[in-house]
């Protein structure tokens, strides 16, 4: 497994290891979710399986995987790049080319676990965890097991949207274009208010 990042200082992309991508920026790199115990996957199969049994929910679920299931099946890291962007913002990832409208771009991924409460309740790369529509007492936690998505700086105007969809029994949050996204945009997705509300405001990014 490789990935594409942008190195400032050569004003160049590279393609490199996800082992030398790992020691760089010190996460370990994920290609599927991973749970803190077996059975909350066990349990999040049967709140996912039990939710999308509801009509209106069981024929979005439908849509949405009848326009992404392929691509979730093969997700494609030539579609952006990792670039350092600044010590405010941190990294930020790009359009590697044109995406067009709809297409999926990845998914999020991370350490499945338990909410906690106070002074380690949240980090900056927590994600919340559905069952289907369904709010759940889990968190996708990415700070230090996670992928591409993991580095997606937020937008109130963003270019991607998130969404569930359960595949396979089990909910994914995947992130797919809303519009066409031209080359070297960076990519972005809206947060939600709830994430700003303990931060400062975040900068617009266009
Ligand atoms: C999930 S991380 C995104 C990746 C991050 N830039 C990095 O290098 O790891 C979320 C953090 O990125 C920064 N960030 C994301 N979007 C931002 C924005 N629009 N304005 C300011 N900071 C932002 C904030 O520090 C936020 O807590």
């Amino acid at each position: 497994m490789s990935i594409l990042i942008y190195r400032n200082s050569e004003d160049q992309l590279y393609k490199i290891p996800i082992e030398e991508f790992e020691k760089r920026v010190g996460i370990k790199y994920l290609d599927s979710l991973i749970f803190e115990r077996p059975e909350y996957r066990e349990k999040l199969i049967k709140k996912s399986q039990k939710r999308i049994r509801r009509p209106h929910l069981k024929q979005m679920n439908s849509w949405t995987l009848a326009l992404h299931q392929k691509a979730m099946e093969r997700p494609r890291e030539d579609l952006y790049y990792i670039r350092w962007i600044s010590g405010y913002f941190g990294y930020g990832v790009f359009a590697a080319q044109d995406i067009p409208a709809l297409c999926y771009v990845g998914e999020y991924l991370g350490l499945v676990r338990k909410k906690r409460f106070g002074k380690f309740r949240f980090n900056d790369y927590v994600f919340g965890y559905v069952a289907a529509d369904r709010e759940t007492p889990y968190i996708i936690d990415a700070k230090e097991q996670g992928n591409f998505a993991r580095f997606i700086n937020h937008s109130d105007e963003p270019n991607l949207t998130s969404r569930w969809v359960v595949k396979d029994g089990l909910t994914h949050i995947i992130l797919f274009a809303n519009k066409l996204i031209p080359k070297d945009s960076q990519l972005t997705y809206d947060y939600g208010e709830y994430y700003w509300r303990s931060r400062s405001s975040p900068s617009l990014i266009t």
